[in-house]
């Protein structure tokens, strides 16, 4: 997965702006980067190994000249961050560039092919043969355009793309095509922009086009022309108007985007108590009607699939199967059908592994309905229902504000299902909706009051070589979510699982000072749970404790504590319990002298299997 970027300029030079804006897609990957231009008909390109600031100082991406350009930021899958496997890539003749996101599965029958044929290839790149498939199709026929060379060469295409290329020939052109990888179009007056996402050209315009699967778009000065890659048709679209301002995209004086991200949680949670009713109506329906509901997601999203579970089960009654997307069309491909229903949670709406169960559960005819943050994406288009969660864009490669607003949408589903299966009272609907409303306040005090606190827990615990993190029914959720924080940007080997496990195998890793995180909601698993944190103590676990306000039993018990305001219904609980850990693992991070934003061997959308 990979980021891509190209713009065509009135005036100006489009290097800078290029680097500026790979800068913002540097969350998709960012092993590699490297930009080409087009001045006086010749093409310029510059590229390495290593992060954007360590390549710019090195080679400066910024005194490339002319006004129309491409750029790209990799995450590899094909071939070693290295030099030669940045992006961009170019023909035999050096005349053609291409940027790509994706994988194209039969590159290696295409390179020998091509290599046949004479052409030589500097890469291990699967990307590298669209350079030269282009070349080969304008040698064969030099007539063609470079759009139309483009259009034959990914009819030859397996695989998934977003790809931007660039020809010597049609200097004032950039030419893109689109299959299972983001591509949008931004535009203004004095330019126009591809780009893997919006909020890469978003400080330069606000009106985007979302590019579809099956189509090539033509970029110039005098506008866009979009096309349907099987029969070159013509396509119609307006630009939408975007209204993310570019501030949302920019760090706005935090030190970090995961800081910045946690922060924005309060307002986050407004945002999706906007969500609208009919959509929760109608997908509620879709849930009711269900004879068996999985909830399909990876990571995170996942997380936010498991407390669900807990959510649908307490307030619907109805029983939905949490299923991790990489296994879903092992464990259930076969057995999936016209009854079943999918309901697939992912934040950028691209994961693959998501896309891949979904695609199985829509061969055998089942509803798939889809939860995401990114309208346009690939999950919105193949759904019955969709409903976007509305936190705005999100750079931290460690999902937080993403994650409690999937958890508020999910809430309000399992209470409008409840109604609708007349599973609750109405006394039961308002209180916790009013409950819901407080959230984004409550969210907020924990932020105030406990975020100091966290920075000094991290401080003592940073040296630590691992951790548990235990909870209780829907806390296990809450747990698990804790867990992966700390593990993806702190680099710490950590372990979650309900704690009712730890008699079964894991308390023989507890010795004296060993960090166990408790989360401890008063809810009715609560009593059991301080009977764990009983055995757990007296195994020598140093016990850091996220606790309601006030609760001096586990308080006593606990070497560290952080409060949560009491109150809480248990089916909300995750979205304040979660909120200490997301600081635990940023400040245990930053205490560990790693880049919390940037994290190592991950990228924000994983678009490989
Ligand atoms: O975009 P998605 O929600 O489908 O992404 C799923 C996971 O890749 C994602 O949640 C990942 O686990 C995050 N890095 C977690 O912080």
């Amino acid at each position: 997965m990979c980021g891509i970027f190209g713009c065509v300029l009135k005036d100006g030079n489009a290097a800078p702006l290029i680097h500026a804006a790979l800068k913002r897609l540097e969350y998709r990957g960012y092993d590699s980067v490297g930009e080409a231009t087009l001045f006086e008909g010749k093409l310029y390109v510059k590229k390495d190994r290593g992060m954007i600031d360590e390549v710019h100082k090195v080679h400066n991406l910024d005194d490339l000249p002319g006004t129309i350009g491409v750029g790209h930021t990799r995450w590899a899958t094909h071939g070693a961050p290295l030099e030669v496997n940045a992006h961009p890539h170019v023909d035999c003749s050096g005349q053609i560039a291409v940027v790509h996101n994706g994988i194209i599965e039969n590159f290696s029958e295409l390179k020998l092919e091509l290599e046949n044929r004479g052409h030589t290839f500097q890469s291990k790149t699967d990307t590298e043969v669209i350079a030269h498939l282009i070349e080969e199709t304008l040698k064969a026929n030099p007539s063609l355009s470079l759009a139309d060379a483009v259009l034959e060469t990914v009819k030859k295409l397996e695989g998934s793309y977003a790809v931007a290329a660039l020809s010597q020939r049609e200097p004032d052109k950039i030419v893109c095509v689109r299959n299972e990888s983001p591509l949008v179009v931004g535009i203004n007056e004095n330019a126009i922009y591809c780009a893997s996402d919006i909020p890469a050209f978003l400080p330069l315009t606000n009106k985007a086009v979302i590019i579809d699967d099956g189509e090539i778009v033509i970029l110039s000065l005098k506008g866009y022309e979009i096309k349907k890659i099987a029969d070159s048709s013509l396509v119609s679209r307006e630009p939408k108007l975007i209204d993310w301002s570019p501030e949302m995209a920019v760090k706005q004086g935090y030190p970090h985007f995961m800081l910045k991200e946690i922060h924005e949680q309060p307002e986050c949670l407004r945002n999706t108590l906007r969500v609208q009713e009919h959509y929760i109506d109608l997908m509620s329906s879709f849930l009711d009607r269900a004879r068996e509901c999985f909830l399909v997601a990876c990571g995170t999203s996942y997380h936010a699939c498991l407390a669900s579970s807990y959510m649908f089960s307490k307030l619907a009654f109805l029983a939905t199967y949490p299923v991790i997307a990489s296994e879903f069309v092992e464990q259930h491909g076969k057995s999936v059908n016209i009854d079943s229903t999918i309901l697939a949670v992912s934040q950028s709406g691209e994961t693959t592994d998501t896309l891949a169960a979904l695609n199985c559960a829509r061969q055998r005819a089942a509803t798939v309905l889809g939860l995401t943050n990114a309208i346009g994406s690939t999950l919105t288009r193949i759904s019955r229902v969709y409903i976007c969660q509305q936190s705005g864009p999100e750079i931290g490669v460690a999902a937080t504000k993403t994650f409690t607003s999937q958890l508020s949408v999910l809430a309000q589903l399992a209470l409008g299902l409840a109604k609708k299966r007349g599973k609750i009272s109405q006394d039961e609907m308002d209180f916790l909706k009013e409950k819901l409303k407080k959230l984004p306040a409550t969210v907020e005090t924990i932020i105030q009051t406990q975020e100091e606190k966290m920075k000094q827990i991290a401080k003592k615990y940073k040296d630590a070589k691992g951790f548990f993190f235990l909870g209780r029914g829907i806390s296990t959720a809450t747990a698990y979510e804790g867990r992966l924080k700390l593990m993806e940007i702190a680099y710490v080997p950590a372990i979650a699982f309900p704690a009712g496990e730890s008699k079964h195998g894991p308390i023989s890793l507890v010795e004296p000072g060993f960090p166990v995180v408790f989360i401890c909601p008063k809810d009715e698993t609560y009593k059991t749970l301080i009977g764990n944190i009983m055995e757990m103590k007296a195994r020598g676990a140093s016990i850091i404790a996220v606790i309601e306000e006030g609760d001096e039993e586990v308080r006593r018990l606990a070497d560290d504590y952080v409060e949560v305001p009491k109150g809480i219904p248990e089916v909300l609980s995750p979205i304040p319990f979660v909120i200490p850990l997301q600081l635990l693992a940023y400040y245990m991070a930053i205490e560990r002298g790693h880049t919390p934003d940037t994290p190592r061997n991950l990228a924000k959308s994983v678009t490989v299997k």
